[in-house]
């Protein structure tokens, strides 16, 4: 493209694997132009961030709002990307009623299973071809690999998951289903997962991968550990995809590492230094730990997708977690939509691939 010199990321990658962004509702809406441009030049795949939410499409029992996923889905179409459908059933972002019993009454388990068929079987069926690949289920397990004790688990117990799966490939036979999940690298975790989809396949239920979310730091979790997971949830799974790419440069205490939203820490001058931008040298220590992952995922022919959450360091969630109102800069973007060094760690792991 002319006046516009970076190489393409996804022309690099060929079909080697989809490399895609996140983006959030203002992208999706048009806008914001400049990511947009960044999307059609170097990515083959979207997900939404947060508006096929149930919060977002489903608001009221009786009510869904398809506006916004609509135009999500139209645009993966005019580009011809590999739209991802995020995410079914999760706890957060869920609103209350769906958890509530009738008025007067406490929850009835058989009242909740019928509200997931119809949310399931409604929002997939909508985007039925259209959609090419779902997060069905999203962090059903805690670090240490029992079951989070959502209320989906509490009142329906592990099976929720199994007819999320199926629901969700009665509505669309033909869209990849996925599990969810971050800090996966975390053996226990990882191992829940694995048990997870040999018991779906051995009920003859489709999932057809998993998704690493991928919310890591600048050592932390160490590369073994990133390889170890990919390695294991390739043998258990066939697809293993990272989903939510970004390395936070910013201090964290050790215990937030991954993406739980029930804990966060208020902001304080120490916890956000980067406020005028991130110092030449953490850049570069951004640059080596991208270069580091991104051998890695070619290394490793199962990963079949690598998604980031967010496209510049303007939009990053990180922004907002766990420290609310912190300058961040985790993306290959920086907050003027210039490519950082980061970005030419990533070209370069690619291109030592080819
Ligand atoms: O929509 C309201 C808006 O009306 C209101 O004015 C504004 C004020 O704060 O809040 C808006 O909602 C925010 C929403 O994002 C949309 O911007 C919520 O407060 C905020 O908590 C929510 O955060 C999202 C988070 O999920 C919580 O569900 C992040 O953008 C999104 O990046 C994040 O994504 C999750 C994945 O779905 C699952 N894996 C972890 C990942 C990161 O947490």
């Amino acid at each position: 493209m002319k006046g516009y010199p970076q190489p393409s990321l996804r022309e690099i990658l060929k079909e080697r694997f989809l490399l895609g962004a996140a983006l959030n509702d203002a992208q999706i809406a048009g806008q914001d132009p400049a990511a947009l441009e960044i999307i059609r030049r170097h990515f083959n795949t979207i997900s939404p961030e947060n508006l096929l939410k149930w919060d977002v499409v489903h608001p009221e029992p009786d009510r869904f709002e398809f506006a916004a996923a609509d135009q999500y889905v139209a645009l993966g179409a005019k580009y011809g990307l590999f739209v991802v459908g995020h995410v079914l059933v999760w706890h957060q972002q869920t609103p209350s009623w769906v958890f509530e019993g009738a008025p007067g009454a406490t929850l009835d388990p058989k009242l909740l299973l019928s509200r997931l068929r119809v949310h399931v079987r409604t929002v997939a069926a909508r985007y039925r071809g259209r959609v090419q690949a779902w997060d069905v289920v999203n962090e059903a397990f805690e670090d240490d690999g029992s079951w989070r004790k959502t209320p989906w688990y509490v009142a329906l117990g592990e099976d929720y998951v199994a007819r999320a799966f199926e629901f969700a490939h009665e509505a669309d036979p033909e869209a990849h289903l996925y599990y969810n999940d971050y800090n996966l690298w975390k053996t226990p975790k990882r191992e829940a997962a694995v048990r997870l989809v040999t018991s779906l396949r051995e009920r003859g239920i489709r999932i057809d991968g998993i998704g690493e979310q991928g919310h890591w730091l600048l050592d932390d979790p160490p590369l073994e550990d990133i390889e170890a997971a990919i390695v294991d949830l390739a043998n258990a799974a066939r697809q293993v995809m990272i989903t939510e790419l970004d390395v936070d440069p910013l201090p964290r205490p050790e215990e937030l590492i991954g993406a739980d939203l029930s804990k966060r820490v208020e902001l304080a001058p120490q916890l956000d230094p980067y406020a005028d931008g991130l110092p030449e040298a953490l850049q570069q220590r951004l640059a080596q730990r991208y270069r580091d992952i991104f051998s890695l995922f070619v290394k490793h022919r199962a990963v079949s997708r690598v998604t980031f959450w967010g496209v510049t360091d303007a939009d990053t969630w990180l922004n907002n977690w766990p420290v609310p109102g912190r300058t961040n800069h985790p993306l290959l973007w920086d907050r003027q939509g210039r490519p950082k060094p980061a970005f030419n760690a990533v070209v370069e792991a690619l291109r030592r691939a080819q």
